[in-house]
């Protein structure tokens, strides 16, 4: 049995992409160029390759200019700095985008710092993690974005109801928790050392799952009717399962994402929607 919606992300994504490539053919007939997203991959990580390639493809379909540069997995810093400098300088470059992680050698925070913020479409820099944080306008990481934009697809206001993140890294929870609050949420972060997850849980109408933890999230501990987003993508023995326990999820949720096809195929989406909104902002 179950009751719940089930949030498409791939048809949302898919739509969202179709009406990006709509605006993108309108930009560069009034400004005669192509938005450009510039991809940066250091090493030859299986997973960071696929993503890679992935976005380059998308980033063609919509009918964006891909920059692509792979360097060699032993890469020092200083060359990754030159390169990002380079990149900042070039008025057709409108994103940049680091593929994370980055090789043992190379401190990522400084390659993330170097990055002018007004491209950082991966929403990474402190300067934009600080506009989130303060509602100015900035650049939002991909992944939350995306998740937002499924929740307001089920509840076009979430003003006033009680959220729970559970996760908290820079990339998902933290600017996860931030755009919540700025939908006026009661906003809780749970993590690896909160007590009784369950109970916390338990109060939400709203629940994020972006833990990394496989099944984590139990279904029992849903409320009934809430509205779960689940950002775990976990490789296990019996394939690509979320952290929330989703069968059992399913029968006691208003609506949910599956994994996959819920929330991933936004990622790349919301990538290419800030790279147009970059290249807007700097022809505007
Ligand atoms: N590695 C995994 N996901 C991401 C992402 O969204 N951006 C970057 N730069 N690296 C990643």
């Amino acid at each position: 049995m179950t009751g719940a919606t089930i949030i498409d992300g791939k048809a949302f994504a898919a739509g969202l992409r179709t009406r990006i490539a709509t605006q993108v053919a309108t930009f560069r007939e009034q400004t005669g160029r192509a938005p450009g997203l510039a991809v940066v991959l250091v090493g030859e990580d299986p997973a960071s390759s696929v993503y890679v390639r992935s976005k380059g493809k998308a980033t063609r379909e919509a009918g964006m200019e891909s920059i692509e540069h792979r360097l060699p997995a032993d890469t020092d810093q200083a060359t990754l700095l030159t390169l990002v400098e380079q990149l900042n300088q070039d008025p057709t470059v409108d994103g940049i985008l680091v593929q994370l992680p980055l090789p043992g050698q190379i401190d990522a925070q400084a390659v993330i710092q170097a990055i002018d913020p007004d491209k950082d479409v991966d929403g990474f820099h402190p300067v934009n993690a600080g506009r989130l944080a303060t509602g100015s306008e900035g650049f939002v990481p991909c992944t939350p974005l995306g998740c937002l934009m499924l929740l307001k697809s089920i509840h076009p206001s979430l003003s006033g109801m009680d959220a729970v993140v559970v996760g908290r890294s820079n990339i998902v929870g933290k600017p996860m928790a931030q755009l919540l609050l700025g939908e006026s949420c009661t906003v809780t972060v749970a993590h690896s050392r909160t007590r009784n997850l369950a109970e916390v849980v338990g109060r939400a109408d709203i629940v994020v799952a972006a833990v990394g933890v496989p099944g984590l999230v139990k279904g029992e501990w849903i409320k009934p009717g809430a509205s779960v987003i689940d950002v775990g993508i976990n490789r296990t023995e019996t394939g690509l399962v979320g952290d929330v326990d989703y069968d059992t999820a399913a029968t006691r949720a208003g609506a949910i994402t599956p994994v996959p096809g819920g929330v991933g195929p936004m990622t790349i989406a919301v990538l290419l929607r800030n790279t147009l909104v970059s290249a807007g902002r700097r022809e505007g």
